[in-house]
């Protein structure tokens, strides 16, 4: 087998060199054994390791290709028989016998789904990012999938883009905790595990900030606001070791990721010392000539590569043209030789040459009780209690018969969500199923889907659900998105309730029956008139699986909501973008209401008071930042810090007490925002600086400490250069991004 004498010769060779017997003595053996396996490498041969393909339909030509090793990876194919067929003709039917890379797009679970990475953002707590990301990697792991292009954390100010749902919402800090979390989720301790997978830490860079939401879309991201809010997630996922980065679609200021030096060059491989594989998108080679920023198929190929991207998905351009534009001068042997390396290097991480193949006879994890366990656990976290008038929530002993109405009640497709692949529908648990199933014998449930979809339009069964709504005590409506609506290439210009939602909500109101409306949706919503309408608000995001018994617990108090908005909702599209940590105007704005109808007929042009608000959406967002209500209630005393000045190299020790001052043992997600009064460039009017969930039995008061490095206050100011400024800062810890204890500090130099 060839497979075996090349890694007798890679071995018998790296004993032979000195210098491997350190600590660093992994990584120097791979490194050997790279060099070793890159001298042998013909051109073809390298930049077949560049080229990644889609394999839905292998055939024969296509495993000709493996075995001439003109496939280094190989996307969207998971059968475990089919991968370790191809694996084994790449391993000993390829002249060098070098295992492929299997990947896919395992995003929020792969057979057991979890929220959206969205909702997982709104439990603030990296333990459950991480919890998910591993039992996705242990699921997807046994089918052969060693790659998955996640996480995604792209900054996402802008609900009308469909792909929010895959990100971790609005805020750079939030974004970087839980990227993180979730890389070391999916890649574990040791990436040569064979339950541990790749990451990649995508896109860089500045995706979310598609020109109006819609996908694909250029962006304008000046280099300052790049380097304060889009790229530190990405410096903390290399930091954290994420074995892959993908570029873009986006051009920003007119440069395509993928064909952007810059980034790639001087930022990624120098500042930052990256030394994993970069891939584009898929087809975004291509698509740099349909940018109209390359000539042709060609011509992209040599910007992309000279640019620094390792490995093309999918479009054939460097699989067809490397070869000449080398031979031509215009790409170097060295520049090939760098990508390879890198490639080279992961394939040697992850242990495929030791271990290529897939163990097909052991018990498979997939669904399995602690999988779904963790799935509901992660949904309960996830889901954001926004209004609860005279605690409608928990429903109490006193209701004995629930109206469940909705298109969203039964509907175990969609609440997965976006990016689902591989999950199952036949294993979702819905509300309606979980609501009898666990429920059914306290209670009397009577349902009617009132709208078969989210976007349907039929009124015809309104009367129906009405009736229903009136000889019940609770009426619980469910509403929201299908999964279809959310994700790639569906950004939305309305993101009011799709259909005939609304009309639903507002019919069932005239029952006068206490109403409970449970939003399921891969975005923020414009809902104002549904939460009006509503006695109690449950978002649920696209909460996976498990989502179904997870309401169900919830509605009845047997968990308590603790999930908290990682994203600003908007009360109308206009006000996009709306996020919390905007810079300071000028001309802040002073209250909260709308002014439009309150303007006198030929009103002074001054008459208003000339502040940054919208005359007919006023001041404020729907919900701010941060915002989610318990069950309980918190409140926050005695903010004390260890010092009122102190030096760039410090760290300050910020303590108060935190009360469960209600009825339920609960958790609080309590944030600390710090805002730098005067900056060198104008700063964020806050910034959310640390986040911890506290765990709180009622009537327990408990003191809570936080240590926030002076360093973490350090920006990108007047030149460029990444420091702390000093001067007077306020600092405010709070339930939110809105309300709690403030006080100031200073920093000097
Ligand atoms: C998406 C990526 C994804 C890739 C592979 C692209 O369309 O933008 O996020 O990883 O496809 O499926």
């Amino acid at each position: 087998m060839r497979i075996f004498k090349l890694v007798a010769i890679v071995v018998f060779t790296t004993l032979m060199m000195p210098g491997c017997n350190g600590p660093e003595k992994v990584s120097c053996k791979i490194e050997q054994n790279v060099e070793q396996l890159l001298s042998r490498m013909t051109l073809r041969e390298k930049i077949g390791q560049m080229n990644q393909l889609n394999g839905r339909r292998p055939d024969e030509a296509f495993f000709e290709q493996i075995k001439n090793g003109e496939i280094g990876s190989i996307l969207n194919i998971e059968q475990p028989e089919l991968i370790n067929h191809i694996q084994s003709l790449a391993v000993n039917e390829s002249r060098l016998g070098i295992p492929l890379l299997i990947a896919r797009d395992v995003i929020h679970g792969y057979k057991t789904i979890f929220p959206i990475p969205l909702g997982q953002a709104a439990s603030f707590n990296p333990d459950i990012v991480q919890e998910g990301a591993r039992i996705a990697a242990a699921e997807a792991t046994q089918d052969g999938i060693r790659w998955t292009f996640a996480p995604m954390m792209d900054i996402s100010r802008d609900p009308r883009w469909g792909r929010i749902a895959e990100s971790f919402g609005e805020d750079t800090y939030l974004t970087e905790v839980l990227a993180v979390a979730m890389i070391r989720g999916f890649q574990g301790d040791d990436l040569s595990n064979p339950s541990s997978m790749a990451a990649c830490a995508k896109h860089l860079i500045g995706y979310g900030a598609a020109e109006g939401g819609k996908d694909y879309n250029s962006t304008y991201i000046p280099e300052r606001q790049l380097r304060n809010v889009y790229l530190p997630p990405f410096e903390a996922a290399v930091k954290a070791g994420c074995a892959t980065i993908m570029t873009s679609f986006n051009d920003n200021d007119g440069i395509p990721a993928t064909g952007n030096r810059f980034l790639l060059r001087d930022i990624l491989r120098k500042e930052w010392r990256f030394d994993g594989v970069v891939v584009s998108d898929w087809a975004s080679v291509k698509e740099m000539v349909v940018h109209g920023f390359s000539a042709d198929d060609k011509d992209a190929a040599m910007t992309a590569i000279n640019a620094g991207l390792d490995m093309e998905m999918v479009s054939l351009c460097y699989i067809r043209h490397l070869e000449t534009l080398v031979e031509e001068g215009k790409v170097s042997i060295s520049t090939i030789d760098e990508a390879v390396r890198n490639i080279l290097r992961l394939k040697f991480r992850l242990g495929l040459f030791d271990n290529p193949y897939i163990e097909t006879d052991k018990t498979r994890l997939a669904y399995s009780e602690e999988h779904l366990q963790a799935a509901k656990i992660a949904a309960e976290e996830s889901f954001v209690l926004l209004k609860n008038n005279n605690n409608v929530l928990p429903l109490n002993d006193r209701v004995k018969t629930i109206a469940v109405i909705g298109p969203m009640a039964d509907a175990p497709h969609d609440q997965m969500g976006t990016w689902v692949f591989d999950g199952e529908k036949e294993h979702t648990v819905t509300p309606l199923t979980a609501l009898r199933e666990m429920y059914g014998n306290q209670v009397n449930i009577i349902y009617e889907e009132a709208l078969k979809f989210s976007r349907d339009k039929d009124k015809s069964r309104f009367n129906k659900a009405l009736d229903l709504a009136r000889r019940a005590d609770v009426v619980i409506v469910f509403v929201g998105e299908e999964s279809i609506l959310s994700g790639e290439a569906h950004s939305l210009a309305d993101i009011s309730l799709q259909g005939a939602q609304t009309d639903l909500i507002r019919e069932i109101k005239k029952a006068k029956k206490p109403l409970v409306t449970v939003f399921m949706a891969g975005r923020p919503l414009t809902i104002g008139e549904e939460v009006d309408l509503s006695d109690a608000v449950l978002y649920a995001w696209h909460p996976g699986t498990m989502g179904g018994p997870a309401i169900a617990d919830m509605l009845f108090g047997k968990s308590v909501p603790s999930g908290k908005l990682p994203v600003t909702f908007p009360k109308m599209v206009g006000q996009i973008p709306v996020y919390y940590n905007h810079n300071r105007t000028g001309r802040p704005a002073r209250g909260n209401e709308v002014l439009l109808d309150e303007i006198p007929l030929e009103a002074r042009q001054s008459s208003l008071g000339n502040t940054s608000y919208y005359l007919d959406a006023g001041f404020g967002p729907l919900f701010h930042f941060g915002f989610g209500l318990s069950y309980t209630t918190f409140d926050y005393e005695n903010l004390i810090l260890s010092s009122l000045e102190l030096d760039a190299n410090a760290v300050l020790e910020v303590s108060f007490n935190l009360t469960n001052s209600g009825a339920f043992e609960a958790t609080e997600v309590v944030q600390l925002y710090v805002t730098d009064l005067v900056g060198s460039t104008v700063r964020p009017v806050k910034e959310l600086k640390e986040f911890r969930r506290v765990s709180l039995k009622p009537g327990e008061t408990r003191k809570i400490s936080f240590h926030l490095p002076i360093a973490s206050l350090a920006f990108y100011g007047i030149d460029m250069e990444y420091k702390v400024e000093p001067g007077m800062f306020n600092l405010m810890v709070g339930g939110n991004s809105q309300e709690g204890l403030m006080t100031q500090f200073s920093v000097c130099l």
